[in-house]
């Protein structure tokens, strides 16, 4: 298979599964109190922060310029998601000045993204599978925002954190078609991907589960 027709098929495959996820989905269960905006917020400062901190690791331990490049860009433009989100928790009274959002460790996403060591399977769960289950989440919680009233913080995702987010997914499309040029590394990026679909899925199950949760946003 080519590299083109991989990227395809593995796009079709997450597609399919990423249906599954809604409409009622999320990566993080542990929203703390009731389920409103800024409880969700908080929830996205913590994948926010986990972005951040896995693509500069991946960052200082990969060795292909492209994705040196890519992964500088995602990490610079989830620590701004972090800087608005928070800054936007602070108008609906919450300072996040003195929230660690990893004080609880990595999640097991997070936990799983940082065993992965090629450059094919992090430009295939790190951003084209990620970025593109962020995408479904958040389109979730712009949805919420609004029937909740809360426009600025719908517009801010609409706006700026959405479009990045497609564009790290976009970053991932490009890696991939860099790297899955062989059955053996086609074969690596088909299970991360997998593994990080089946991990959201997971998490999506037992957010449902203890806490009702639906809507929280993505990285
Ligand atoms: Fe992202
Ligand atoms: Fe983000």
């Amino acid at each position: 298979m080519t590299a083109e027709e991989f990227v395809a098929a593995l796009d079709a495959e997450n597609q399919a599964r990423l249906r599954g996820l809604e409409p009622d989905a999320t990566l993080a269960p542990e929203v703390k109190g009731p389920l409103n905006v800024p409880n969700l917020l908080k929830v996205a400062l913590r994948n926010e922060a986990e972005a951040t901190v896995i693509a500069a690791r991946w960052l200082a331990t990969s060795d292909d310029i492209k994705l040196v490049l890519a992964l500088a860009r995602q990490a610079a433009d989830e620590a701004k998601h972090y800087e608005l989100i928070a800054k936007r928790l602070a108008v609906l009274g919450f300072d996040a000045d003195g929230f660690d959002p990893l004080a609880g460790g990595f999640g097991p996403l997070s936990a799983y993204l940082q065993t992965l060591r090629t450059s094919v399977e992090r430009a295939a769960a790190g951003q084209f599978t990620r970025e593109a289950i962020a995408i479904v989440k958040n389109r979730q919680f712009i949805e919420f925002c609004e029937r909740a009233g809360d426009k600025v913080t719908a517009t801010l995702y609409r706006d700026v954190i959405e479009p990045d987010e497609y564009f790290h997914h976009q970053l991932g499309r490009s890696l991939l078609l860099r790297f899955a040029v062989t059955d053996e590394a086609q074969e690596l990026a088909r299970r991360a991907s997998a593994r990080t679909l089946a991990l959201a899925e997971e998490l999506q199950q037992a957010a449902l589960k203890t806490a009702g949760i639906h809507h929280a946003p993505g990285c």
